[in-house]
């Protein structure tokens, strides 16, 4: 395995964080500790998850399910102390007008729940899911602040966030003497780059805010499993992403990685995280796997860098319109 520091931070995490998502909906409990076995055996100490997970999945699913699974995990292995886990607050986790948010009293309950969930006393990185705009940036940013001054909280991230919001936060942070974003979430992928590309990563850059990108695989279209005039995989998320990605611009995608993955004796999906793992503002992609044979493979992609041609050529077939483009870079 190979370790980055995150951000300007001294913490120093594994160079692929082991995404959860999956745990509790795609993955059972049995199948999600051998993914996180496998990981952690591989070298793996950087873990996110997210409060909400998995709320969205049926009956018997409910939010904070992944937590206790991962919670459950760590205190068999007992294995706290190396383990970087990242959890994140702001959906809804209660009834009422309280339950859910970014204010002081959402925040502190939802963390002090995570922490029982999780089995521990405290959280490395806490990150904000995505930005409330009908709470003051001081109100969260104190809260949080609060919780790192009391030893519950380490570091703190921001996901989702427009980068007017972040640069927002970071002034803040400044302006009060407050712990401040170390770290941000974004989506990104070859198949999803403006969203991050066009001014969140540029201010990721200037301020040395780690980066942790999440569905760097497209949700599972960068695996090479799905392919221009072969049957659907079999996968709940095939209907969606086939329908956002099964087109000219996707499959001339997949056939640039796989000539430049058989270049290296890689494979498509080591070849799609190479290309982010290339980029020196990245910290560590986060990946989903369902089970160790499919983690094995994403692990493949650790210390796997693509030549500035390979670069070139992936980014221009994935460019978009060119006003789109930061004048600045
Ligand atoms: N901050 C946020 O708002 C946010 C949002 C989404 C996710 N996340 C985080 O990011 C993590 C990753 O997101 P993601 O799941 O969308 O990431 P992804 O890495 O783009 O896609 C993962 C999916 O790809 C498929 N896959 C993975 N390895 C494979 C292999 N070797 N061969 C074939 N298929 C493979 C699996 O789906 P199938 O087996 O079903 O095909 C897996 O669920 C999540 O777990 C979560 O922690 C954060």
């Amino acid at each position: 395995m190979d370790y980055r520091k995150m951000g300007r931070t001294g913490l120093r995490v594994s160079e692929i964080c082991l995404g959860t998502m999956q745990f509790g909906w795609t993955a059972e409990e049995e199948a999600s500790r051998q993914v996180m076995d496998t990981f952690w055996e591989a070298g793996g100490n950087f873990i996110d998850t997210a409060d909400i997970y998995t709320n969205w999945a049926g009956d018997a699913s409910y939010g904070g399910k992944t937590e206790e699974i991962i919670g459950r995990w760590i205190k068999d292995r007992g294995n706290r102390r190396d383990c970087i886990l990242a959890t994140k607050v702001r959906g809804k986790m209660g009834e009422g007008p309280t339950g859910e948010g970014l204010s002081r009293h959402h925040i502190i309950y939802a963390c002090e729940d995570s922490l029982r969930r999780l089995q521990t006393d405290y959280i490395d990185l806490y990150q904000c899911h995505w930005a409330d705009l009908n709470t003051p940036i001081d109100e969260t940013l104190s809260a949080l602040d609060d919780l790192v001054r009391a030893g519950k909280v380490r570091y703190i991230g921001a996901s989702n966030y427009p980068a007017w919001r972040l640069m927002e936060a970071l002034a803040a942070s400044d302006k009060r003497g407050l712990a401040r974003f170390d770290c941000y979430q974004p989506e990104y992928s070859l198949m999803e780059r403006q969203l991050f590309e066009y001014e969140a990563m540029l201010l990721c850059r200037h301020y040395q805010i780690g980066v942790i990108p999440y569905s760097p695989l497209a949700g599972g279209f960068l695996t090479g499993k799905y392919r221009r005039d072969s049957p659907r995989p079999e996968s709940v998320r095939a209907g969606g992403i086939l329908e956002k990605y099964g087109n000219d611009r996707g499959w001339a995608v997949i056939d640039a990685l796989d000539e430049i993955a058989r270049a290296h004796d890689k494979t498509v999906a080591q070849t799609a995280l190479a290309w982010q793992l290339t980029n020196p503002v990245m910290t560590a992609p986060i990946i989903g796997a369902n089970t160790p044979e499919q983690l094995s493979d994403l692990l493949g992609a650790v210390g796997y860098r693509l030549s500035d041609e390979e670069m070139k050529r992936l980014n221009e077939l994935t460019s978009y319109p060119r006003n789109w483009r930061p004048i600045w870079d």
